[in-house]
């Protein structure tokens, strides 16, 4: 998997004088199925998340309060995206790894899975998961 799978989706925004709508739905706007949903939020000032790649888990990670940064990387090239709308949403495939930082104060990163949670889905090493995808033998 590489880093030009990855990319911004613009979600569907209804426009309202009482306020905004947006919608998520599995295959349409999002290339899986959602098993689950997660989000981080109350994040201090300077403290950074992620830190890992994931096997087989597919997210959207959005900016569903305030803002933060992503940076993406496949193990050959990184990218840095900045997140702060909620009708924006970062696609990140299988085997990336992804950290997140600058959060804004009150922020909430919230993300769509395509996975239940396990802890044996994820490469917390980043040595590890470079001589993985660059193929090296351990
Ligand atoms: P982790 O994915 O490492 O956090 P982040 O990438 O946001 O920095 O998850 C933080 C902790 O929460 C870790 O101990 C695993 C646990 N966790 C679950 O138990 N279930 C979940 O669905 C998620 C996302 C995390």
């Amino acid at each position: 998997m590489s880093l030009k799978n990855c990319q911004i989706i613009e979600l569907p925004k209804i426009a309202d004088p009482r306020g905004s709508t947006t919608f998520v739905e599995n295959q349409k706007h999002i290339p899986f199925d959602i098993k689950r949903v997660y989000y981080t939020y109350d994040v201090p000032g300077g403290a950074e998340r992620g830190g890992h790649a994931h096997k087989e888990l597919k997210q959207l990670i959005i900016a569903m309060s305030g803002s933060f940064d992503i940076t993406l990387d496949d193990g050959f090239q990184k990218k840095k995206f900045h997140l702060n709308r909620s009708y924006f949403g970062l696609y990140v495939c299988s085997m990336i790894w992804r950290e997140i930082d600058n959060f804004s104060s009150g922020s909430v990163c919230m993300v769509l899975a395509s996975e239940f949670y396990s802890e044996a889905d994820y490469y917390r090493e980043y040595e590890d998961f470079l001589r993985v995808v660059r193929g090296e033998n351990s």
